[in-house]
C-alpha cells in the first residue's frame, strides 16, 4: 500500500488506494470520542435518589449536559452510519486473520453501544416517568409511548444504561490499547489510517 498516495488526492471520492480514512470518517470518530467521553464523565450518579428527593435535573448542569452531549452522540452515529454505507472504502491493512475478526467485533460492539447508551437511557426516563431535560431549557416531562410500553417493565433500563455506559470505556480502552499496539509494535499504519493530521508519516 503506498505512503502517500492520498496526499496529491484533494478529492476524498478519489482515494481507491488511499491508506487513510476518508475526511469526514475521521472527523465523526474524533468529535464521537471526545463527546463520548465528556458524556461518561458527567455521568449523574445518584440520579435514583435526586429524583425521589423532587430535585428538578433541569437544575442540575451535570445532568443537562451528560443529556445533551448523549444525544449528540446518537445524532452523529446515524449520520456517520449512513455516510459508512456511501464513503470510499476504508483502508485494508494486511494482517493475522483473527486480528482481523476480533478487530471487526470491537468495532460492532462499539457502533452497538453508541446506540445502545442513548436508547437505553431514553427507556430509564420514559419508564420511571423523569423528565428529559436538555440544553436550551428543552424539555420532555413524559414519554407516554416508553411508559406504556411492555418494554419500559422488562429491566430496569438505569442500571442497564449505567454498566453499558462503564463498558463502552472499557471496549473502548482496550479499542485504544490495540490502535497503539498496531502503531508502536505491528507498525502497520492502523492508527496513522485514522489520525486527524498526518503526524506520523
Ligand atoms: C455516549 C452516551 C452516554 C454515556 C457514555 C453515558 C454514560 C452514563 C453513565 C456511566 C452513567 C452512570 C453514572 C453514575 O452512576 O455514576 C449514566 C447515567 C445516566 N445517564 Fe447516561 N450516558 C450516555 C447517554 C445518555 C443520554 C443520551 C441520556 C438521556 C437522554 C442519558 C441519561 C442518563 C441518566 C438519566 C442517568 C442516570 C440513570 C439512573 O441512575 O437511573 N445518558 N450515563
Ligand atoms: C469513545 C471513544 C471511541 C469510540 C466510540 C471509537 C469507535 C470507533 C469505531 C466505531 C471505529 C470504526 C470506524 C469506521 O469504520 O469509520 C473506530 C476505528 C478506529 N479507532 Fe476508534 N473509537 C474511540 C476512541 C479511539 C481512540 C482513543 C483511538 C486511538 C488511540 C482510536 C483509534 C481507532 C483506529 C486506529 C481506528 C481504525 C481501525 C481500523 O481501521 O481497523 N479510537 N473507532
Amino acid at each position: 500500500m503506498s505512503h502517500n498516495c492520498s496526499k496529491f488526492h484533494g478529492n476524498f471520492m478519489n482515494q481507491q488506494h488511499t491508506s487513510r480514512y476518508d475526511f469526514p470518517s475521521r472527523v465523526f470518530h474524533w468529535v464521537t470520542a471526545v463527546v463520548v467521553t465528556i458524556a461518561f464523565v458527567l455521568g449523574p450518579g445518584g440520579f435514583g435518589r435526586l429524583m425521589r428527593e423532587g430535585i428538578d435535573p433541569a437544575t442540575r448542569s451535570d445532568i443537562v449536559w451528560h443529556e445533551s452531549l448523549g444525544i449528540l452522540v446518537f445524532a452523529l452515529t446515524v449520520l456517520r452510519l449512513i455516510w459508512v454505507a456511501f464513503r470510499p472504502a476504508a483502508p485494508q491493512v494486511q494482517m493475522a486473520s483473527w486480528m482481523q475478526l476480533t478487530s471487526k467485533l470491537v468495532h460492532v460492539a462499539l457502533w452497538m453501544l453508541l446506540l445502545a447508551l442513548p436508547a437505553t437511557a431514553v427507556l430509564a426516563l420514559g419508564s420511571k416517568a423523569h423528565p428529559l431535560t436538555l440544553l436550551g431549557g428543552v424539555r420532555v416531562d413524559q414519554l407516554p409511548l416508553i411508559a406504556n410500553a411492555s418494554i419500559a417493565k422488562l429491566a430496569d433500563w438505569g442500571d442497564v444504561h449505567q454498566f453499558l455506559g462503564d463498558a463502552i470505556m472499557w471496549i473502548v480502552g482496550l479499542h485504544a490499547a490495540a490502535a497503539i499496539y498496531h502503531h508502536l509494535i505491528l507498525k502497520d499504519g492502523v492508527l496513522s489510517a485514522m489520525l486527524p493530521y498526518k503526524w506520523f508519516r
